[in-house]
């Protein structure tokens, strides 16, 4: 990360044309493009802020992975799956087991319980806070619940579930389910509003936050805006956090997946990295505003309701951003600071005091940045042991590093298209193709050839080829090896619930010698691990792991559903033939729920 972008650029001569992607300019002077770095913070047009602060929102009305609370913090880790309890130094005072993989949680600092998401376990752990963490019991949920937050009145606890793709209200007294609400794939974050009329829910997948009025249940899209005179897809929103009664804040990334300059070998056509980050401001109305950040991976936001500052990490930087004026008109630039370890931030709290609690995710411990003239991080003890082996968990750090040895200028990380491990749902220009990212969680081991088309023979011949379209310098065999195991080892993604008997009959139909699915989707990851020359061109027969959850589909993403796959595409790229043209509506939907339970 030391070396200059001009010595990069004079090592790289051949730069013929410029993308303007965030954080790139055009020299008048030089011919040739300069790259800029993007600006820690820089509002693209007018702020949708208020003259004055939004009302405090409670820090349980929106889900994290840490909380401030009395003596200390508490933090649920997702590589462990452990509950901790620490002290105001950061140090171990007590833990619970709840699961790997874990969601988020939210405190109640009156009742003095945590409401803990177990991802894999589909429940709300409800735990309580002492000094020891006991469970004071459990609520069943549909499948993998991830963001929890608290109504501002502490009596309701709203749970977004990933794979069932709901929003589900528990009545906090009794435990039990008041209702649900069906939300767009890939929710994760969950944020209620200061008068607790509306839920915000950062989405995974699309350009919009999911919001639901929480006396109808009723749901909005509130569209995030793009900058002026940019078409761009946007994508990778974990986190999101209501200033006040209307607004509300997330952080994701941009993405150009075809720029102009079709030339190139690189990813999205553009020697330029064809990802940014930013801050977004949508209010109740659907207005909005954007702001370039240098926030790589973001994953979570934090609103200092005292100071009315924002603070914003992830995964892949490991700097802190302070936003100030964070829910008024004059938005802008705080401070930055460095966090001062490989962090992988991955969670952000308050304390009463105003410093700024950061869960690094990677090293498993709190940093804690007291806020003055400057941000001054200081690292607490290691809490708990990895789940992953050291090699695994060398290639987990890889996966979200953004390094010039990844890719040019060192501007994105493998995380910025395989997102949570799996798909942007983005087809990417690439030597005059568009090309989608795969889903790679539970789908490489067993699979090989690599690559849509087959072309690699396996993870190291498909991740070099990766990294020098990204325009990265390479990894040395070490790294590439980590990367490789860490890919290996991780888990499919979560089915959502099906009905069973619709599976049962989709299944015979699939495995049917009408439709002849099998005869290239067989064995445990269903592929036969064959070319075959196809409508479109020639590709390896892709594994349908997880296949729900990695929409629109084939190479290009010229599906958009499996039900539209099944009806026609499936015909338009010669794949099943007119096999699929037998199918009527209701057996069409068997296959379809078959397929989602993959
Ligand atoms: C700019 C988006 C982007 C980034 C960044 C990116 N990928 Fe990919 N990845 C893709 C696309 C698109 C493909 C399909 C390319 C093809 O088939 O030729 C792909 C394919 C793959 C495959 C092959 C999967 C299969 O089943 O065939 C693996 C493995 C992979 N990527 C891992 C990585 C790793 C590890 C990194 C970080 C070093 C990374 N990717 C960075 C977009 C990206
Ligand atoms: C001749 C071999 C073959 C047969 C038969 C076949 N497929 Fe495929 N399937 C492929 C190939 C190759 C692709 C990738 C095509 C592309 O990307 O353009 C694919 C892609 C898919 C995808 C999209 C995967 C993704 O990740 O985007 C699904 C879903 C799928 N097939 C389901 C089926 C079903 C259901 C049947 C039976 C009706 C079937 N296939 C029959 C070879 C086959």
């Amino acid at each position: 990360m030391t070396r200059s972008v001009d010595v990069l650029l004079g090592m790289r001569p051949r730069f013929v044309a410029c993308a303007l992607v965030a954080g790139f300019v055009s020299s008048a002077s030089a011919h040739e493009p300069q790259f800029q770095p993007p600006s820690p913070f820089a509002m693209t047009a007018p702020s949708v802020g208020d003259a004055k602060p939004g009302h405090a929102v409670p820090a349980y009305a929106t889900s994290s992975r840490i909380v401030a609370i009395e003596g200390g913090a508490l933090v649920i880790d997702a590589d462990s799956g452990w509950l901790i309890r620490t002290d105001l130094a950061g140090a171990p005072l007590a833990h619970l087991a709840i699961g790997i993989d874990a969601g988020t949680l939210a405190y109640d600092p009156i009742a003095k319980r945590a409401y803990v998401a177990d991802r894999r376990g589909d429940r709300i752990v409800v735990v309580t806070i002492g000094t020891e963490l006991a469970i004071a019991t459990t609520w069943a949920t549909p499948a993998e619940p991830y963001g929890v937050a608290l109504a501002p009145d502490r009596s309701t606890l709203f749970a977004t579930m990933i794979a069932d793709r709901a929003l589900v209200a528990y009545d906090v007294a009794s435990g039990k389910e008041r209702w649900r609400t069906a939300l767009d794939p890939e929710p994760r974050g969950i944020s209620i509003a200061a008068d607790g009329a509306h839920a915000a829910i950062a989405m995974l997948g699309a350009g919009v936050i999911d919001q639901v009025e929480l006396k109808q249940h009723k749901l909005a899209r509130l569209p995030i805006a793009q900058r002026p005179a940019m078409t761009e897809d946007q994508r990778g929103a974990f986190a999101v956090n209501y200033l006040g009664d209307h607004l509300i804040a997330t952080a994701l990334q941009i993405e150009r997946p075809a720029a102009d300059n079709r030339n190139e070998g690189h990813y999205g056509g553009s020697p330029f990295p064809p990802i940014g980050h930013v801050l977004a401001f949508v209010d109740d109305h659907g207005k909005g505003a954007t702001a370039e950040t240098n926030i790589n991976e973001p994953r979570a936001i934090a609103w200092d309701t005292a100071h009315d500052a924002i603070y914003v990490v992830g995964m892949a930087t490991d700097s802190i951003l302070q936003v100030a004026h964070g829910s008024q008109v004059d938005v802008h630039l705080g401070l930055t600071g460095s966090l001062g370890t490989r962090c992988g931030a991955d969670g952000l709290a308050i304390d009463p005091d105003g410093n700024v609690l950061v869960w690094c995710s990677f090293p498993r411990l709190v940093v804690k940045v007291t806020v003055g003239d400057t941000l001054v991080a200081k690292s607490g003890p290691e809490l708990v042991a990895s789940n992953l082996d050291a090699k695994q968990h060398l290639g987990l750090v890889m996966f979200h590093t953004a390094d010039f040895n990844v890719s040019f200028a060192g501007g994105m990380s493998c995380g910025n298209c395989h997102l949570d491990g799996r798909s942007d749902g983005t087809s990417w220009l690439i030597h005059e193709q568009r090309l989608q990212t795969p889903m790679l969680a539970g789908r490489l081991v067993g699979t090989a050839p690599y690559k849509w088309d087959g072309g690699a023979k396996d993870l190291t011949t498909s991740l070099r080829a990766t990294i020098d379209r990204l325009g990265g310098d390479g990894l040395s065999q070490k790294h590439l090896a980590a990367l490789v195991a860490y890919l290996e080892a991780m888990p499919a993604v979560r089915a959502p619930t099906r009905d069973r008997a619709a599976v049962a009959r989709g299944k015979e139909l699939f495995e049917s010698a009408e439709l002849g699915c099998t005869q290239c989707h067989d064995g445990p990851k269903l592929t036969d691990r064959q070319r075959h020359k196809l409508g479109g061109g020639t590709f390896d027969t892709p594994s349908l792991i997880g296949i729900a959850a990695s929409a629109p589909y084939f190479h290009d993403g010229s599906a958009p559903t499996l039900d539209t796959l099944l009806r026609d595409h499936g015909a338009v790229h010669g794949m099943a033939g007119e096999a699929t043209g037998v199918l009527g509506d209701a057996q069409r939907a068997d296959v379809v729920a078959f397929l989602e339970t993959l």
